[in-house]
């Protein structure tokens, strides 16, 4: 019989909807008190003192280049392996994306290979905390400060995580987080930048809300947007956030019962924990043998495996790059070997909050038959 085990669901309840229907009984549903209760919540829990909202974790990152003054012509590094956004919102603010290789054990950036991306246009680095654990920080740190250089955290899939005991997102000029509906708290869409200092958080505040301090005024001192949430969904988001310890509880039992269950299938290698960091495993993110070839028999069995991500040197959307005059750059799978083999060898398992034990060792014995084949 087949079982469908989706690769991921959201983990909403009753109490997400009240939340929503408080709004609407309140009549606000723009941007307002519940910002601040939120924000609040976050800056608490990553020991943060500035931080916005913003509409989504690509517009934050964009955002949080913008603040830090990235500007048209600087070159940013960004790993190779990531979700696009990490290079789109780059290529939004006017500068280049350089991409940059990841290591083997858990594909966050490789930073004892960065020294050959350097250029007298680079101005920052972005590293990115991937599948729910930390980037070597220390590695970063170093390396930026040697360089002199900014740094913007993508730390998306990383909301709870930390290194050194230290919340990610917080290590450098700005941290970056999405709340996107498969993220580990979600408001469906949103996103959240954490800056280092007031100038930043003061350049994050006009760049957010039209050119201006306050709401309600037409006189708009500096350029800006509209980067606002809704009170919609930042009510849903404490919620969320109340769910928090009972989700990283969850997450971590889902990875101990497969690793419990695949420990010793030995075409299967889960992912390394970056010394020094917490797990709270956004994906469940595997190397395996045949791995395209195992997502497709899985499928056939109504479990939905995921691919790692696609390379962005490969991404036909990036290849403007190679012709960039003084930018141009080497797009080839000999200068990217790590990302390319965790594209071709990575496999995310079906890994959301309410996914039950049934359907872990439902997923399990279909991986196991497909080897034993
Ligand atoms: C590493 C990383 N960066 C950026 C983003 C972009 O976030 P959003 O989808 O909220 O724009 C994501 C979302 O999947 C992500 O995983």
């Amino acid at each position: 019989m087949i079982m469908k085990v989706p690769q991921f669901e959201p983990f909403m309840g009753t109490e997400e909807y009240i939340a929503i229907k408080d709004c609407f009984d309140k009549n606000w549903i723009t941007e307002g008190p519940k910002m601040k209760e939120f924000s609040s919540l976050l800056c608490g829990l990553m020991g943060a003192e500035f931080a916005v909202f913003a509409p989504n974790g690509t517009l934050a990152l964009y955002l949080g280049l913008r603040s830090i003054g990235i500007k048209p012509g600087d070159e940013v590094i960004v790993p190779d392996f990531t979700f696009i956004g990490s290079a789109t919102s780059v290529e939004m603010a006017g500068a280049v994306p350089v991409f940059a290789d990841v290591n083997r054990d858990n594909f966050q950036i490789d930073i004892d290979s960065c020294e050959k991306y350097l250029t007298e246009k680079t101005k920052a680095i972005m590293p990115v905390h991937m599948y729910g654990m930390a980037a070597n920080m220390s590695g970063v740190l170093n390396f930026a400060k040697r360089h002199n250089l900014l740094v913007i955290e993508d730390a998306a899939q990383a909301v709870g995580v930390r290194y050194n005991g230290k919340h990610c997102g917080t290590f450098g000029d700005v941290g970056c987080f999405s709340f996107f509906a498969d993220k580990t708290i979600t408001t469906g869409e949103g996103g959240f930048v954490v800056a280092k200092n007031e100038k930043i958080y003061k350049d994050l505040l006009y760049l957010r809300n039209q050119g201006r301090l306050e709401r309600g005024s037409f006189i708009h001192p500096q350029m800006g947007y509209n980067f606002r949430m809704t009170d919609i969904q930042l009510a849903v988001g404490i919620v969320q956030f109340g769910k928090l310890p009972e989700i990283i509880e969850k997450k971590s039992r889902i990875i101990g019962l497969y690793r419990e269950k695949l420990g010793n299938v030995e075409e299967i290698q889960f992912t390394k924990v970056e010394p020094g960091s917490t797990h709270i495993p956004f994906r469940v993110a595997v190397i395996c043998k045949d791995a395209h070839r195992l997502m497709d028999s899985l499928s056939k069995k109504g479990i939905e495996g995921r691919t790692f991500f696609y390379p962005l040197h490969r991404q036909p959307c990036f290849q403007y790059l190679k012709d960039k005059g003084q930018n141009s750059q080497v797009l080839e799978d000999a200068q990217f070997p790590n990302a390319v083999y965790g594209y071709e060898n990575g496999m995310c398992l079906p890994s959301f909050v309410g996914i039950t034990e049934e359907q872990i060792n439902y997923v399990c014995e279909n991986i196991k038959a497909f080897y034993a084949e």
